[in-house]
């Protein structure tokens, strides 16, 4: 009896790890944030990043990139899906980045010091935490994968962990960038079936909290709109992250992932395999998109 509790133990945490939320790639783990199952290209991974494949109530929500140095995600990828609901009112941290055996899910800090006997200094360790935002003038908890981008409680509460998480300026945040997530993306997903978006930040040269959390320089956000299962159009938008700045700026993909190849170091970055539908854009933004109105006519079935 004792030996088969110890085997059902031992299978149990094999399981465990298999799920594990910090994962080497997300070419086969949490895929499904990616389109056609494929994630931007590694020019934009700094030394020491972390794929984190966000699991809340034990289902994968979003994807993330994080810097452990620079304590902020690098970017989030997610399926666009606005709606209703509501979040629980806290925030979360990443167990699996203080230790890759501590569990699975995002967690308050309070629950991981309790079942752990750590300190919040010791998760501040590989991430930022509360604290360090609570003195950030002038600077929001912004998000990357906006809670308003997801529907039900469970999906927006998800989005609120600070791994998903820069300092962003107020007035941005609550300005420009939210007209850009409100406004722009009902508008541009029109007619799209399935939205995937890739929503990141460009480190800067200030930070918060001692040098523990950097400011980004511009927060950034590329789309790919499909309908009947291909690509009919996608954008991206870029702003400055400065106090005195309050400006997006809706552009190509292509337009986008060339400003982003300066702005990381001058490699080439994709941020959609065959870039969505960059080339067939200027086509299917006009009267052409009609013939998606059926999509058996397209695809045959
Ligand atoms: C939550 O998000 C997942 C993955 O993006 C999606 O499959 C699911 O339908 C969403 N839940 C609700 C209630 O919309």
């Amino acid at each position: 009896m004792l030996g088969l509790l110890l085997l059902l133990q031992v299978l149990v945490s094999c399981l465990r790890l298999g799920y594990s939320e910090v994962v080497p790639s997300f070419k086969t783990s949490c895929t499904k944030f990616f389109y056609e199952k494929t994630p931007p290209s590694d020019s934009l991974r700094p030394t020491n990043a972390a794929r984190i494949c966000q699991v809340y109530d034990n289902k994968y929500r979003f994807a993330t990139l994080y810097d452990r140095n620079r304590r902020i995600p690098v970017y989030s990828a997610y399926k666009y899906q606005p709606g209703k609901g509501s979040r629980y009112d806290r925030w979360f941290v990443e167990p699996q980045l203080i230790n890759q055996n501590y569990r699975r899910y995002m967690d308050t800090e309070d629950s991981i010091i309790d079942t752990y006997g750590i300190t919040s200094a010791d998760i501040g360790k590989s991430q930022a935490i509360d604290q360090d935002y609570v003195d950030a003038q002038g600077l929001d908890r912004g998000h990357l994968c906006p809670s308003g981008h997801q529907t039900g409680d469970d999906n927006k509460t998800a989005t609120f962990t600070l791994t998903n998480i820069v300092p962003q300026y107020s007035t941005l945040n609550q300005g420009a960038w939210k007209e850009y997530e409100d406004i722009t993306m009902a508008q541009k997903t029109q007619g799209c079936d399935t939205t995937y978006v890739i929503t990141g930040a460009v480190p800067g040269n200030t930070d918060i909290s001692n040098g523990r959390v950097n400011v980004p320089s511009h927060i950034w956000s590329a789309a790919c709109c499909v309908k009947c299962n291909k690509p009919l159009r996608a954008w991206g938008a870029i702003a400055e992250n400065e106090r005195s700045k309050n400006k997006v700026k809706v552009l190509e993909l292509l337009d986008l992932e060339n400003r982003l190849a300066g702005l990381y170091g001058g490699k080439g970055v994709t941020l959609f395999k065959n870039a969505c539908a960059r080339n067939k854009a200027h086509i299917l933004d006009g009267e052409a998109s009609d013939d998606f109105s059926t999509c058996q006519r397209i695809t045959g079935y």
